[in-house]
């Protein structure tokens, strides 16, 4: 059987979308290749984000049509994820060596085109095309088989797509429109997955707080997406559970006291806040205020004072004046989030920033991002230095990624700690005493509790 090599670019959803293709064409009898140069099959799960992570992947692809093919010309190159969808055809037409363009709607027909191209059956395959009477629920979705290995952490999609349509984002176009999974459905899925060792689960969607608004609707005061958390926090054996992406929006008070009586979620919020300025928030059609969006923050420290709190933010969104960058400035100074993703705007096909009047030019969108950038480091290292000297209690989740020998796990407030352990250590909730703080990393030795001498 031929062997298969991903390459995922972008979020966690592709991530996922990733392993669950790995897991459909393992079960079909391919071998996991560990690396390009091996694969029989190579594919480029893809974003569309932003242009960089489009021309990353373009790149890629590029330099592997002319490597790959030189060497090996039957290897089968492919497309898939959102930049896939966004581009279709026009994929092939620059980059004639591929064999493959597959949608976000289409990753479970991944098994059955390979065989096509692989057969000789077909030359070229492009499916960017919605899938048929998946409107409301997600009918194409493809749980993770076995591939899985020793790994306790697990994502599980909830939901596909986003209807918000703020105006400089091309999800609604690469994921279509909301529709989520059956609460029942999920809650199967958390089992199946606890079953095999899975110890902590992250909901995934585009916008999980807009998980099953038309098809479940609130029940006693509470959204969908409460009632999903309540019924996954019923999962026995399930240690912990996490979500992402949430939008301001739908940060309820419901939501907000779950932290507060649900004991497996996780107390950190990843809450995009994408700009200070009341003015942008509402060029971007974001749905909310600066004001709306503190009163959260509030809230949830309310709930929780010790929350881990990390947001998105873009700068130099079309329009943006030094007062408008200074608002947001002063919202990150205000919260101190633990952590922010600070993007640069970039204009995206067919949306309606992109049109805007006023774009920003270069050199004045990365002075932002880097004096942006360099406030949120400042306050992120503030905040992890308190950790020093400190008990915390992690997930071990497996080898640490710079350094093997070592083993990490994340607190329940989402930061990353380093220390040395012992294979058997993982999937254990152990406590450590941290002893050095690094860049948005802490480094924590076993605690040890000294009894009194008698
Ligand atoms: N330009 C820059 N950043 C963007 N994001 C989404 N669209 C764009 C864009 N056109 C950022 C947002 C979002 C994160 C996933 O990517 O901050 O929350």
């Amino acid at each position: 059987m031929p062997s298969v090599y991903i390459k995922t670019y972008g979020c966690q959803m592709n991530e996922r979308d990733s392993e669950a293709v790995a897991a459909q064409l393992v079960a079909k009898g391919y071998q996991l290749a560990k690396s390009e140069q091996q694969a029989d099959v190579i594919l480029l799960n893809t974003c569309s984000v932003r242009d960089q992570a489009e021309q990353k992947a373009f790149g890629k692809m590029n330099h592997l049509a002319v490597e790959v093919r030189r060497s090996r010309p039957n290897t089968v190159l492919g497309f898939m994820g959102c930049m896939a969808q966004s581009r279709g055809q026009d994929l092939i037409d620059k980059l004639p060596d591929v064999d493959l363009v597959l949608g976000t709607q289409k990753f479970h027909r991944a098994g059955d085109y390979l065989e096509q191209i692989l057969s000789g059956e077909r030359k070229q395959i492009c499916d960017i095309e919605e899938e048929k009477g998946s409107e409301s629920t997600i009918r194409d979705h493809i749980s993770i088989g076995k591939t899985a290995n020793q790994s306790v952490t697990s994502f599980v999609s909830i939901m596909q797509g986003c209807n918000q349509h703020c105006t400089f984002c091309i999800v609604p176009s690469t994921r279509g429109r909301e529709r989520s999974r059956p609460i029942e459905e999920i809650v199967l899925e958390c089992e199946k997955l606890v079953a095999a060792g899975i110890k902590e689960i992250t909901l995934l969607g585009q916008i999980v707080t807009s998980y099953g608004k038309r098809e479940i609707g609130m029940r006693d005061g509470k959204s969908a997406f409460v009632q999903l958390l309540e019924a996954v926090h019923e999962v026995k054996g399930l240690d912990r559970i996490r979500f992402t992406s949430p939008h301001p929006k739908g940060y309820g008070d419901d939501l907000i006291e779950a932290y507060g009586y649900l004991p497996k979620l996780c107390a950190s919020a990843h809450i995009p806040v994408q700009s200070g300025s009341n003015r942008l928030l509402k060029l971007m059609h974001r749905g909310y205020t600066r004001e709306r969006f503190l009163e959260i923050i509030e809230k949830l420290r309310r709930v929780n004072p010790n929350i881990g709190l990390t947001t998105d933010i873009i700068v130099a969104f079309p329009g943006e004046t030094d007062e408008d960058f200074e608002d947001t400035m002063n919202l990150v100074r205000e919260v101190q989030f633990d952590n922010a993703f600070v993007f640069k705007y970039s204009p995206r096909q067919d949306t309606p920033a992109a049109a805007m009047e006023e774009q920003i030019p270069q050199e004045l969108n990365e002075a932002r991002h880097a004096k942006l950038l360099g406030a949120v480091t400042e306050i992120g290292a503030e905040r992890y230095e308190q950790f020093m000297g400190k008990t915390v209690r992690i997930l071990v989740e497996g080898p640490s990624r710079r350094n093997p020998q070592r083993l990490q796990g994340r607190t329940t407030c989402n930061k990353i700690v380093v220390f040395e352990g012992n294979e058997r250590h993982i999937g254990q909730l152990i406590d450590l005493k941290i002893y050095r703080v690094g860049s948005f990393t802490l480094y924590g030795d076993a605690a040890i509790v000294n009894l009194d001498q008698e």
